[in-house]
């Protein structure tokens, strides 16, 4: 990883975690990291735990993050959040696109982009997730859909600094399978995705964190992050309990 560029290390709880429970892990998490820690670290607990998470996490510098956001500021959208409710709830990221939400809950690269600019318009940072599935690997097709996610997904998004967006590669077939990207397949995406950002916003590219999603464990975490362009880890499973969340963490350094 480039120097300038610190680590991030998000837990993405998904639909895990009841209120009890999300206070609990949180509340662990917090108190299990070492002071002085090199890496940035957030939570991303179901939406009906983000207070109770937040209250956890109160003057730490451990980050909170939503999981969604819809694309209007308010309005009838039963079921929906908007970015400004997340922000006031206290998040600072909110994942979006997450291949979860594109497989069951039918978003597109082009939802992404609104998305993305509705939680950029409140001063939310988003965690955008993209990633080939198992079928375009095989083919091939890697590449071009990972850039066809990049060009649609930030479309139009005028001019951007580093610390406004974080991408994350999440291979499809990694998450949830235990079928880690080794950390030259993951590089190899990685690197492109930041050259394909060089040509989408110029020198910001350089600030701009790539997080690589998909059976993150507490043993594989530090090879991955060795790469150039793997700048932290977006991690599902192992983010449920703090042992192996935290183990990722100082993985980290
Ligand atoms: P797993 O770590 O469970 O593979 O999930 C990855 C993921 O989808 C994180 O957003």
């Amino acid at each position: 990883m480039m120097s300038t560029r610190r680590y991030l290390i998000a837990a993405n709880w998904k639909m895990h975690k009841t209120l009890e429970e999300a206070r609990a892990l949180a509340r662990e998490v917090r108190r299990g990291l070492t002071w002085g820690l090199k890496a940035e670290v957030a939570l991303a607990p179901p939406f009906t735990a983000l207070a109770a998470v937040a209250g956890e996490l109160a003057d730490s510098d451990l980050r909170l993050a939503g999981q969604d956001a819809f694309w209007e500021r308010q309005g009838a959208y039963t079921g929906a959040i908007s970015p400004m409710m997340l922000k006031d709830a206290g998040c600072h990221y909110v994942i979006i696109g997450h291949s979860e939400r594109r497989q069951y809950f039918g978003e597109t690269d082009h939802t992404v982009n609104r998305k993305l600019k509705a939680v950029l318009e409140v001063g939310l940072c988003p965690i955008c997730c993209i990633g080939e599935s198992l079928e375009e690997r095989e083919k091939g097709q890697t590449l071009a859909r990972v850039g066809q996610q990049l060009e649609v997904g930030l479309a139009e998004m005028g001019s951007l600094t580093g610390e406004q967006l974080v991408l994350a590669y999440e291979p499809v077939w990694a998450i949830g399978t235990g079928l880690t990207a080794t950390p030259q397949q993951a590089q190899e995406v990685h690197a492109f995705i930041r050259s394909r950002l060089r040509e989408l916003l110029h020198a910001a590219a350089e600030e701009v964190r790539i997080l690589y999603g998909g059976s993150v464990t507490p043993d594989n975490a530090a090879t991955l992050m060795a790469e150039t362009d793997i700048d932290g880890a977006l991690v599902g499973g192992a983010s449920l309990k703090s042992a192996s969340f935290l183990g990722i963490i100082t993985a980290a350094g």
